[in-house]
């Protein structure tokens, strides 16, 4: 598959040294959108998966029609303050800053497979404290998803070994 001519690498973005990859262009192409999406769910074909969970924003163009395309539901991940009801917090450190994660305390049912989807591994914060939160309301993790590993910052490290999907690497 030649999933990465679709990729927008862009230098020196947000900050000197980060080069970023902008997966808006492959967004934008329905075909391959569709594409990727379909691969993903053919990598996570042999798990069960009762729930997709996704961090914010990214996470729920890739998150969101993967549990559609596999008929299971989908939950979000934000940024602290956006969720109306009650939620649990977790704080991180970023490639590049600092934010807190939350999700609603009701999300996920105790002992639910839970497959966390997102665009991007970079260094693992992300994804990492997405774990956690799925595992302090109870779920069981089954594996995560992405479009685009970066392996040269060891986020799969942070992970204790929950097996990681990924289209791409680099
Ligand atoms: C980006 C990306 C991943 C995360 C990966 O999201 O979409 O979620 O960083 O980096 P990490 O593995 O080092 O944590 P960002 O926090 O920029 O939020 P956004 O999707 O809302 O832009």
């Amino acid at each position: 598959m030649d999933f990465k001519n679709y990729i927008r690498v862009i230098p020196d973005f947000p900050q000197p040294g980060i080069s970023f990859k902008d997966i808006t262009t492959l967004l934008s192409d329905g075909e391959k959108y569709r594409e990727a999406i379909n691969e993903l769910k053919k990598l996570v074909a042999d798990l069960k998966i009762d729930l997709i969970a996704g961090p914010e924003a990214r996470g729920f163009v890739v998150g969101a029609p993967l549990a559609y395309a596999l008929g299971v539901g989908f939950v979000p991940i934000r940024k602290s303050g956006k969720l109306p009801y009650e939620t649990i917090e977790v704080g991180y450190d970023l490639e590049y800053g600092k934010d807190t994660l939350a999700m609603h305390s009701d999300a996920i049912k105790p002992g639910q497979n839970v497959l966390i989807a997102d665009d991007l591994l970079a260094t693992g914060g992300t994804i990492s404290t997405s774990v956690n939160l799925v595992k302090q309301l109870g779920g069981n993790i089954v594996g995560t998803a992405f479009l685009i590993e970066l392996s040269e910052l060891n986020g799969r490290e942070k992970l204790d070994g929950i097996d990681v999907f990924s289209l791409m690497t680099y």
